[in-house]
Parts: structure tokens; sequence; C-alpha cells
């Protein structure tokens, strides 16, 4: 079983993610709405002794949803379990682990969209009448058993939610939606990473990494150690607004926090396909680039800014993206036969 369970950190980064990880719902910073209803499911929960109901988290990657769902065991003192989608390949997998759950304990799916559907199926009881059916033996002799489980929380998330199946979606009784962060949220973040990893930061150079982060505080914690490094190899380490601006640039992301991939994105839909409209698919193999990342970790921010718009026959770029690029001040470009 413990194949389909968490891996153990392996890199520096990413033991220094987990380290910056709030633990409690109080040290968690913005999505004020979704906190606000957790608070109140988590207090009403707990005054009735209750398991919490079936929680879904969806959004882009990088926005807290695994670090909620650990603050939400936390917050019901509660052990979690955590696996993911593509983890679970047969039932068996996911009936060995919900067997062993104890009363009142979390299981957390990771990439829930990803659930082969058979497995999917043997969730839908145990979500929704704590038993799974377990069918023995083969051909005529096969019989099912009916297996009782405590009661316990699924705390599913997603980058997808539209790919979820109606019947699954339908069993989650607490569902939200994780934004995109502001800069104000990103930049109390930034000096928070900052402290726990007892960096020096100037609270411009925060504000300045926090304004490039895409709304994102995994992004943000990445650019903040990224700085360190440049700060401490070619200055003396503290992190001032000039010494953030190089690093950045050196490590090509721009103002609005775009990497070389979103502009080769945005430049393919300009050049090639004339500012779109245009399909994921055409889009994904001109710039050799994996659909679903495209449309998980790109676009959503693209289209958040007004860079790209999503419409029924494709993609197309704004007179934002245009003008970010530098194709409006081109010889020759007039900007009113395309908008
Ligand atoms: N680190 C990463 N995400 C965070 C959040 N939402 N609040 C506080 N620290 C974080």
């Amino acid at each position: 079983m413990d194949r389909l369970l968490s891996a153990q950190p392996v890199d520096d980064d990413l033991q220094s993610e987990l380290s910056l990880r709030p633990k409690r719902l109080i040290e968690y910073i913005g999505q004020q709405k979704v906190k606000a209803n957790l608070e109140i499911s988590i207090a009403a929960a707990r005054k009735r002794g209750e398991a919490l109901d079936h929680v879904l988290l969806f959004g882009p990657p990088g926005l807290g949803k695994t670090t909620l769902a650990n603050i939400l065991a936390n917050e019901m003192d509660a052990a979690i379990r955590t696996t993911s989608g593509p983890a679970l390949e047969r039932t068996g997998d996911l009936v060995a682990i919900v067997t062993n759950l104890q009363p009142g304990e979390m299981l957390f799916i990771d990439e829930i969209h990803r659930l082969p559907p058979q497995v999917e199926e043997v969730l839908y009881s145990a979500m929704e009448d704590f038993h799974v059916d377990i069918i023995i033996g083969q051909g005529p002799a096969a019989r099912t058993m009916k297996f009782e489980l405590p009661k316990f929380t699924l705390v599913g998330a997603t980058t997808r939610a539209g790919l979820l199946t109606a019947p699954l979606r339908a069993r989650f009784g607490i569902v939200h939606r994780l934004d995109f962060y502001d800069f104000d949220a990103l930049t109390i973040i930034v000096r928070r990473s900052a402290e726990i990893l007892n960096i020096p930061v100037d609270k411009d150079a925060a504000v300045e990494i926090a304004r490039r982060s895409r709304g994102t505080p995994r992004i943000a914690n990445r650019l903040l150690r990224r700085v360190r490094d440049y700060a401490e190899v070619k200055h003396q380490g503290a992190v001032t607004l000039d010494i953030a601006r190089e690093a950045l640039k050196m490590l090509e992301v721009d103002e609005y926090g775009l990497d070389e991939i979103d502009r080769k994105l945005l430049a393919a839909v300009i050049e090639r396909f004339n500012g779109g409209p245009v399909g994921v698919n055409a889009l994904a193999s001109s710039i050799a680039e994996d659909r679903g990342t495209i449309e998980d970790l790109y676009e959503p921010f693209l289209i958040q800014i007004g860079f790209l718009q999503r419409t029924p026959r494709g993609r197309v770029a704004s007179k934002l993206a245009y003008d970010h690029l530098g194709y409006s001040n081109r010889a020759g470009f007039d900007s009113r036969k395309l908008f």
C-alpha cells in the first residue's frame, strides 16, 4: 500500500516548500472567503463531534490545495492519508486504503479527476454510505461482500473541476474554488517565507517578487529562493529591490511574471495563428508543449490577466498581449485591423 501513499520529499526546494506551508487556518494567508467558510464547517463538525463532510478543492496548481487539506486535518485533530488519482490504478488499491481508515480520519486524493472510472465507482458508495462492495471469486461462483467503513472525510483536489464526473462532484458537501492571490497577500507570504528561511528581504523587494509570481504562492516561494541564491553569490546576501530586479531579469521573469514559455505561447498565437482563434491542440504542437500543461499551468493565468481569451472557436490573443510583447509598435502593424 505504501506505493499508493505519499512519497518522501526528495530535493531541497521541496523540503523547504514543506517547511513554509502553514499548519493552521489562522496562519493561512489569502483566500478569505474559502477560509471563512471552512472555519464554519470545521467549528460545526467539531461541535457535533462528527467527521467533516467531504471536501472538494479546485483551482490552478500552486495555490494551496494540498496545504489546505493538511490544515483541515490539523484543525479536526485527524490523521490524514495522502494519495492521488493516477496512483490508484485498481479498485483494490482504493479498497486497501479505505478499509484501513480509522473513524474521523481524512483521505486526501490529489488530481482526483484522474481516477480510473472503475475506482471512481468504488468511491461513490464509500463516500455516500461508508461501505465498499468487494467481489470475491470469479464467474458463477463470484460473490459480493459488503465492507462497512468508518465515517471518514474525503478531501479531493483538482486543477480541472470541469473534468470531474457529475456523480463524483455531487458527493462532495463542501466545494471551494481557490483563486489567484492578489499582490498584497503574496507580499505577506513572501515576507513570512523570508522570515522562516532567514533571508533578509527589503519590503519593496518582497513586493517586487510578489508582483511577478503569477498570483501563486508556490511561484512566489520559488522566486524568493532563486533571488536569495543570486543575492548570496553576486552580493552579500541581503535582498534589495535592485538585487531582486537583477535576479528576476536573469531568470527571464518579466514584470507580469511571465516566463519564456508564456511568451512563446503568446508569440505563437500572434505570429503563427494571426492572433487566433487557435485550438489548444494546434497551439500545443506548435510550441512543442503538452496540451494538459498549457491548459492547467499556463492558460489560467494568461486569461486572468487578460492576455488571452478563450472563445468557442479557440484561443485569442488580446491587445494587451500585443502591447506587452512589443508587437503593437512594429512598423506596419495596425492593431485596428485586429481588434
Ligand atoms: N505559503 C504558501 N501558501 C501560503 C498561504 N496561503 N499562506 C501562508 N503561507 C503560505
